[in-house]
């Protein structure tokens, strides 16, 4: 049984995760983790979620939190990830970080982390989304010359455009290429190599991506699309079985899928 404290435990992501623990018997919640203005302190990590009570208390100690567990999954956010990832090293706990939006304070803390402790990091878990960077790749390299967009599709509130998996598929196809990734410019002709990337936003639920490798002749579109959180939530949960057999060091998604992603060249 692989003991898992969840960081964030009160947050949309925390509550994904504690919905979808009950389908992963060989994974059990041993710490819950929120901030120390969090109203649900002290209460029970699942009943807080509106789910079934999991016997864990939520804490803001993270070393209370990851005192019972072997792996921690981080979705709180970015001004904490350092603190807890400077836990988990302190105390021999692999992570799963999830968390995005830290510093290079932050980051440089995760780096360090990695020589003593086994960390997955990825700013989407999602095995689909991990799989078309793959898919990606190959594409990038088998169809070269052709023109490439890159379409994202979210809900109306999302603040940022493109998204940052948008720009992950960017950043694939250039190391896949081997080059720099240029972006097109919004208006004109399009410079030979240069990637376009739109975004619409619109209504609600999950993101969609499609990534278009198009010649004079032919169009190939790789697509997908997420149903929400779950998804995530998944990633993370398969990222924490497979870390648990791993020696220290810095690993994405594409790992844990056993996948084989080029280097970025710049
Ligand atoms: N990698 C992926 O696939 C993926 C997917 C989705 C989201 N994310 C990222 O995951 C993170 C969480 O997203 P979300 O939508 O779940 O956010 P959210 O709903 O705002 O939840 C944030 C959680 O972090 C906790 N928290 C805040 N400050 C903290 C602190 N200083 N110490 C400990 N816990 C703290 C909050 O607890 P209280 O408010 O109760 O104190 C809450 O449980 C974000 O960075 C998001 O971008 C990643």
């Amino acid at each position: 049984m692989l003991r898992v404290a969840l960081l964030g435990a009160t947050g949309r992501m925390g509550r994904a995760v504690l919905e979808a623990l009950p389908d992963w018997p060989d994974l059990r919640l041993a710490g819950a983790l929120a901030s120390p203005a969090s109203p649900s302190l002290g209460r029970d990590a699942g009943e807080a979620a509106g789910l079934v009570a999991t016997g864990v208390a939520i804490t803001h100690d993270c070393a209370a939190a990851l005192a019972g567990a072997e792996v921690a999954i981080d979705f709180s956010l970015g001004v904490a990830t350092r603190a807890h990832v400077e836990a988990c090293a302190a105390q021999g706990c692999a992570l799963v970080l999830g968390t995005t939006g830290y510093d290079a304070a932050a980051a440089a803390a995760v780096r360090a982390a990695a020589a003593r402790i086994a960390i997955v990091q990825a700013p989407n878990m999602s095995l689909g989304v991990n799989l078309c960077f793959a898919l990606v790749a190959r594409a990038a390299q088998v169809l070269r010359g052709y023109d490439v967009e890159i379409v994202d599709v979210h809900h109306r509130a999302k603040r940022d455009a493109p998204s940052g998996t948008a720009l992950r598929f960017g950043e694939v196809l250039a190391a896949a290429r081997g080059t720099p990734l240029v972006t097109a410019p919004a208006a004109g002709a399009r410079p030979p190599g240069a990637v376009g990337f739109s975004s619409l936003r619109m209504g609600e639920g999950g993101g969609e991506h499609t990534v278009f490798f198009a010649s004079p002749h032919e169009r190939v579109e790789i697509t997908h699309r997420s149903a929400g959180r779950a998804a995530y939530a998944a990633g993370a949960l398969a990222a924490a079985r497979w870390l648990a057999r791993c020696p220290p060091g810095l690993h994405g998604m594409e790992d844990v899928l056993g996948l084989d992603l080029p280097a970025a060249t710049s």
